[in-house]
């Protein structure tokens, strides 16, 4: 299922980021906030169970989060999310996915992965800013399967819809998650009018 949010801060800030002019710092503070905005919205289903307390008052019966989360970054512009998304989940693990999308063929290549025991009973997360043409991230799923996960969530900021087609047919059962789905992918497998290259803009690279 994809769902695009339609929140006005989020709207609002990623706006912020899309301008050309905006600085390296502000581009992560902005990126930074609309991955805890987009957590808040995209975690209301996750799983409840019970557990009793007591307040200073009396004994009662509250709620606790019944799985654990996994948030997995594609390296390197899905760090760029993760803080955000840590500061409300602090108990989450960090799974690295580390890809590069080849400038000729768009072919993603792996060069880095390291998960935590515990992805086979966990709620995944997989964070990266863009879909373009849905190679990472049908590959970073691909790998998050292998080490067990089943219950995954696919969460970035700007998508095409040639993105949100590849992961729909390859993997069915994984929800995306987009701040906006915008027009298209240019000759060069960029998003337009999408924000240019995530991974440079966060870390100054360019
Ligand atoms: C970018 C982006 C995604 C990928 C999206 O990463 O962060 O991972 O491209 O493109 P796709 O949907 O066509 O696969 P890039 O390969 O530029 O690496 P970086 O994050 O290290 O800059
Ligand atoms: N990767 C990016 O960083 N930006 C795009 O528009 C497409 C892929």
């Amino acid at each position: 299922m994809l769902t695009v949010f339609d929140h006005p801060l989020i709207k609002h800030k990623l706006t912020i980021m899309r301008d050309k002019d905006t600085s390296t710092k502000d581009f992560r503070d902005n990126l930074d906030e609309i991955g805890s905005l987009m957590v808040y919205e995209m975690t209301r289903d996750l799983p409840l169970t019970d557990v009793e307390i007591e307040t200073p008052m009396t004994k009662m019966t509250g709620s606790k989060l019944a799985k654990d989360v996994v948030v997995v970054p594609i390296l390197r512009a899905g760090l760029g999310m993760t803080t955000g998304i840590l500061n409300l989940i602090p108990t989450a693990k960090v799974a690295h996915i580390g890809l590069f999308r080849d400038e000729e063929t768009l072919e993603p290549h792996v060069y880095f992965e390291k998960y935590p025991k515990n992805m086979p009973e966990a709620v995944t997360i997989v964070v990266d800013p863009m879909l373009a043409t849905g190679g990472s991230a049908v590959a970073a799923i691909d790998m998050v399967k292998k080490q067990g996960a089943k219950n995954i969530k696919l969460v970035c900021l700007v998508g095409a819809m040639e993105g949100v087609k590849n992961v729909e047919e390859h993997h069915p059962d994984v929800d995306i998650y987009l701040a906006a789905l915008d027009d298209h992918l240019n000759e060069n497998g960029y998003i337009v009018p999408g924000l240019g290259d995530a991974g440079d803009r966060i870390f100054g690279t360019k």
